[in-house]
């Protein structure tokens, strides 16, 4: 197989792998799936300045983003500062670097999986910083758009559900937004496959598709909760930010295929203890 030569790890050179965003729940999936790699929380750099002097890097993966997706909308300058300013920063320091962006660059108008080559168009103040963090990548970069993470730790939709689960007898979730939600241990493993590609923009989410609503009811029949879904729509729920109808992702380009929303949902209870049939 041909390897870009800009790339040390398809060299076989041992190299000094960083991770930005240490603490955050793709930080820390990549960490376990890149042992020995280095990383930083945002006490340790905070990708709004440059890189800390002398920082050794042979690649980066900057997980290193604002995620407040209602929150960007009322400090779109703090969310493009860490998206675009913290991107620009990574890819100061030369070397290859993966970064993540979202499947919140598109409008969602679409009714069949989004390619590479559709063009984006985002509807809020996040998917815009995301779109122009892209931009600000550079030439050595792995730009990997990803959608609806979830994991053991930080804060996302499964956690919340199952909190959420734990008080009470129904839940409203909202029911007219589509995407694949993916479990953040296949995107980081996924990452080794993406530095196999050339630099340049793909599309890596979960297999299947499903709406919020679905998948909090698949969380809580995997977690054995009695929980009822009381399906929404977005105007009913009234989130500060408006988010795409329709995101599901695909590769165009060869990107890796990761495995079933469902699978990784299942693996993830499995890691927390949660799940039905878990011993733990
Ligand atoms: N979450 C999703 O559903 C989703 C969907 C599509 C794409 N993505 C993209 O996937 C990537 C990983 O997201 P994630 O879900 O792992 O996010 P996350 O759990 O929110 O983690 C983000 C991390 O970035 C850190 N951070 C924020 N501002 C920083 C700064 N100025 N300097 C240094 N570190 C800073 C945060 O630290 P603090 O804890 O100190 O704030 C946190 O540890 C991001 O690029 C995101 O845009 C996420």
């Amino acid at each position: 197989m041909e390897h870009d030569i800009a790339d040390p790890l398809a060299a076989g050179q041992r190299k000094r792998v960083v991770v930005t965003g240490a603490g955050g729940q793709l930080g820390r999936a990549l960490l376990e799936s890149f042992p020995g790699a280095r990383g930083l929380t945002r006490a340790d750099w905070d990708v709004t300045f440059p890189p800390p002097g002398g920082l050794a890097a042979d690649l980066v993966l900057h997980a290193a983003a604002w995620t407040d997706v209602d929150g960007a909308e009322s400090d779109p300058q703090g969310a493009a500062a860490v998206n675009v300013g913290g991107v620009q920063h990574a890819a100061e320091l030369g070397v290859p670097l993966v970064t993540w962006s979202s499947d919140y660059v598109f409008d969602g108008t679409k009714r069949e999986p989004y390619v590479e080559s559709d063009g984006p168009s985002p509807l809020g103040a996040y998917g815009r910083t995301k779109l122009h963090g892209e931009g600000a990548a550079g030439e050595l970069a792995r730009v990997v758009r990803t959608s609806w993470l979830f994991g053991p730790t930080s804060k996302n939709f499964l956690l919340t559900m199952l909190r959420l689960g734990a008080e009470r007898d129904e839940v409203a979730v909202v029911d007219d937004q589509r995407g694949s939600p993916t479990y953040v241990g296949h995107l980081a493993d996924s990452t080794h496959q993406v530095l196999e590609l050339p630099p340049g923009v793909y599309h890596v989410a979960a297999a299947g598709d499903c709406t919020w609503a679905d998948f909090a009811e698949a969380i809580f029949e995997d977690a054995g909760l009695a929980t009822r879904v009381r399906r929404i729509s977005s105007a009913e729920f009234g989130a500060p930010a408006p988010r795409p109808a329709y995101s599901v992702l695909r590769s165009e380009k060869g990107a890796p295929e990761l495995p079933h929303w469902r699978e990784g949902l299942h693996e993830c209870l499995r890691r927390l203890g949660a799940a039905a049939s878990s011993p733990g």
